[in-house]
């Protein structure tokens, strides 16, 4: 099965930092954000991996590429921890890159890979969504994929007063334990107007059919092309289902997220731990001022 990661976004709520730098590059501690999510899809088995780009998001393509002359100073300096560090990222995988002309939506981005993709089903991982699981997320869905055969998307539950953030499934039949079949999708629901208790997460097995669905969706108010209007055309003609995946996800579209993130898994991380836990439980016992 071959990858699509969606990269071609404005990133605007983290603008002035991705004002020329594109947002999946950002980092979780010292690795892009991107390459946890390319990493995940190897990890499932996907060797062959589409990124829709955009403007000022060369920076990805150089990452996944040979860097001859930082290789040759690695070496020169005697740094073959990080020499091998360098090269393993440009062998990840088969990489590919399309632009997307005009940031139209997540669905217009997704679009763009139906020349790749071809008439086969194929995963959407979001470049902007790191998902740390025991067993990779996107493979949990490519089970239940081969399963039952249709579409799977994946869902976390959510706090209520955060379905103003996500897209909110209506859910139907229950498959089984954390698997049900999806009869809607509402995008950034009210609490109250929140069809069901779960919050989609930037992780999809798609059947080809995605693609007509997008181009038969019209654009919402502000002339994008979403994605959650798209299954929601699909829901007519095939099942969707949404599966409740194992794992901890970091959402790194939104500053105190992207902060939060680099500080949990700093915390998480060996080499990082020792000398964060103490700033961090000094910081909380006394904070900082606040800067004016
Ligand atoms: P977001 O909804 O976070 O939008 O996109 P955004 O433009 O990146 O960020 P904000 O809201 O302006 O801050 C979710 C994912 O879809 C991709 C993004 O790159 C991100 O991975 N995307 C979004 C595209 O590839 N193209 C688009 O036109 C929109």
């Amino acid at each position: 099965m071959k990858a699509v990661i969606p990269a071609a976004g404005m990133a605007t709520r983290l603008l002035p930092a991705t004002k020329s730098q594109p947002k999946e590059m950002l980092p979780i501690v010292d690795k892009p954000a991107i390459q946890y999510v390319v990493e995940e899809a190897v990890a499932a088995g996907i060797r062959d991996i589409l990124v829709i780009t955009g403007r000022g998001k060369r920076a990805i393509e150089d990452h996944f590429d040979r860097a001859f002359e930082l290789e040759e100073m690695l070496r020169a300096k005697g740094q073959e921890d990080m020499l091998r560090e360098v090269r393993r990222i440009a062998e990840l995988a088969d990489m590919h890159y399309i632009r997307q002309r005009e940031p139209l939506g997540l669905g217009h981005a997704i679009l763009q890979a139906r020349t790749h993709v071809g008439d086969a089903p194929f995963a959407v991982l979001l470049g902007d969504d790191v998902v740390f699981s025991d067993e990779p997320c996107i493979r949990q869905l490519t089970r239940v994929f081969q399963q039952q055969g249709a579409s799977v998307i994946a869902v976390e539950p959510i706090p209520p007063a955060r379905s103003v953030l996500y897209g909110v499934p209506a859910l139907g039949k229950r498959v089984s334990p954390g698997l049900w079949e999806i009869t809607d999708v509402v995008e950034k629901p009210k609490p109250r107007d929140a069809p069901s208790k779960l919050g989609i997460l930037g992780r999809y097995v798609f059947m080809p059919a995605l693609f007509g669905a997008i181009e038969r969706t019209k654009p919402g108010k502000s002339g994008e092309y979403q994605l959650a209007d798209a299954l929601r055309v699909l829901l007519e003609e095939e099942k969707v289902y949404a599966l409740a995946t194992k794992g901890r996800r970091y959402d790194l579209g939104d500053r105190t997220e992207w902060l939060k993130t680099n500080i949990e898994v700093g915390l998480m991380r060996p080499d990082t731990r020792k000398a964060l836990l103490p700033f961090v439980r000094a910081m909380a016992r006394k904070p900082p001022r606040p800067l004016r």
